[in-house]
């Protein structure tokens, strides 16, 4: 690959906002600097734009098999939507057979990548059950670059794992340098309010919301906290916190000193909260309680037939509890956080880079290679267009489904030119990368701060 100049942009990072051209050489930046020169470098002019490092979205689901159906984008739909928003990079879920060795699960996900993904990817696994050959296995993953792992508190029967099993597999992070990243509600208590609303007949999805309340969130992120304090005071980090009551335990455990990180999502389980949550939530963005914002994209489609996928989400239609969880958004994520974030001034430009880039990339053990422009760092980067203004609409989205949750939305800023390792993947509103050109992510431990 040949030289990359983008000049006359202003560069922001979490730390940074400064004018200045970047020198890209193989796949990887090479000079930063006023007025560079690089004879018969491909150049691209950032006039009038900020030059960030690619958005890391650490939460997606490609092609996940859920309640009989499967996450209606693949790797490469999935993929090429997440680099038309801004996103270089994802950390994907594989999920743990019952009684199968993790290997099977990283080399089952592999398999669904390898080939198709067009953006560099991680993975974590989803430990369903915790024997002790599987804590060995954790080892091993920890050591291949799978440094962290997901555990439930919910879906009995499914993915809930018990609290000695949680406890355990923290204990093991704490010597293995993996991260437990957690689903953090009360699965027992969910699933008696789901019997009782279908019992009285009430089928509708809103059920869904009705039957997982906030305070079975706040009781089980207490609980995580708790059973890592147990443990020795262990990192660990909430997935999709979705309410003020959640919250409040990340603030708790924060202020008496102990490791304790969250990540906010948009929607589903946890379920869509009362607007109030969403302010608390942007505070807690703001003050540094909530520190990564993923999408947990894991769609399904509406209707019959929309590119081939069948009607998913209406497998709920008179049981609400069948309808499967989930909801796209890799594609939006960097523009809702900079229009309703940086325009609405919530939170500064920085702070923008910080939270969905920077610090999912120190969490995940991917920094400095990934989260940031620095000389050495892989080439992934984003010429954002601040001024663009754009209505998010399901007619117009890459990804591989028929709604979106924004429908309407307008929404101010653009990624007008990105970067994947240096390759030119997006520009003029066209995916100009190949299907199959990202590569595995072999990630280390997480850095943490608080
Ligand atoms: O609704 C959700 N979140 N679906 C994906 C599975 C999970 O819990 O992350
Ligand atoms: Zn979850
Ligand atoms: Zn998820």
């Amino acid at each position: 690959m040949g030289k990359t100049l983008i000049t006359n942009g202003t560069i922001v990072t979490a730390a940074d906002t400064y004018k200045a051209d970047v020198l890209i050489e193989d796949e990887k930046v090479a000079m930063i600097g006023k007025d560079l020169k690089a004879a018969g470098a491909k150049r691209i002019d950032a006039t009038g734009k900020y030059v960030i490092p690619g958005g890391i979205d650490v939460h997606t689901h490609m092609e996940l098999p859920f309640g009989g159906t499967f996450a209606s984008d693949d790797f490469y739909t999935g993929t090429v939507a997440a680099a038309f928003g801004g996103t270089t990079s994802i950390v994907d879920f594989a999920v743990q057979g019952m009684g199968e060795p993790l290997e099977t699960a990283r080399d089952a996900w592999l398999r669904k990548a390898r080939g198709k993904a067009a953006i560099d990817y991680g993975l974590h696994v989803i430990v369903r059950d915790v024997t002790d050959k599987v804590l060995k296995e954790m080892d091993v993953m920890v050591k291949e670059g799978i440094s962290s792992f997901k555990l439930f508190m919910a879906y009995p029967g499914v993915f809930q794992v018990d609290d000695g099993s949680i406890f355990k597999a923290i204990s093991r992070t704490a010597e293995n340098g993996g991260l437990i990243c957690m689903h953090a509600e009360n699965g027992g208590v969910i699933d008696v309010l789901v019997k009782r609303a279908l019992a009285a007949k009430h089928t509708e999805p809103k059920w869904h919301a009705l039957t997982r309340p906030p305070e079975a969130e706040g009781e089980a992120t207490n609980r995580a906290f708790r059973l890592a304090e147990m443990a020795g005071g262990i990192p660990l980090y909430i997935v999709h916190l979705s309410s003020s009551q959640a919250l409040e335990q990340v603030r708790l455990f924060r202020d008496r000193g102990l490791p304790a990180y969250a990540g906010a999502k948009y929607v589903m389980s946890p379920p869509l909260r009362e607007r109030w949550h969403q302010d608390e939530l942007w505070k807690g963005l703001a003050r540094n309680d909530l520190q990564v914002v993923s999408t947990d994209h894991c769609p399904f489609c509406m209707n019959e037939g929309y590119m081939g996928q069948p009607r998913q989400k209406q497998l709920g239609i008179g049981d609400f509890s069948k309808i499967p969880n989930g909801a796209p958004g890799v594609e939006t994520r960097m523009v809702l956080l900079y229009d309703g974030g940086v325009v609405q001034r919530r939170i500064t430009l920085n702070r923008w880079v910080e939270v969905t880039s920077t610090t999912p990339a120190k969490i995940m053990g991917m920094f400095p290679r990934k989260g940031t422009i620095a000389v050495g760092s892989d080439a992934d980067i984003v010429v954002w267009d601040p001024r663009t203004m754009s209505t998010i609409s399901a007619k117009t989205h890459h990804m591989r489904v028929d709604y979106n949750p924004y429908e309407g939305r307008r929404v101010k800023g653009k990624a007008a030119v990105v970067l994947s390792r240096g390759e030119v993947i997006i520009e003029k509103d066209k995916f100009t990368g190949r299907k199959g050109r990202g590569k595995f992510i072999k990630r280390g431990s997480p850095i943490l701060q608080t």
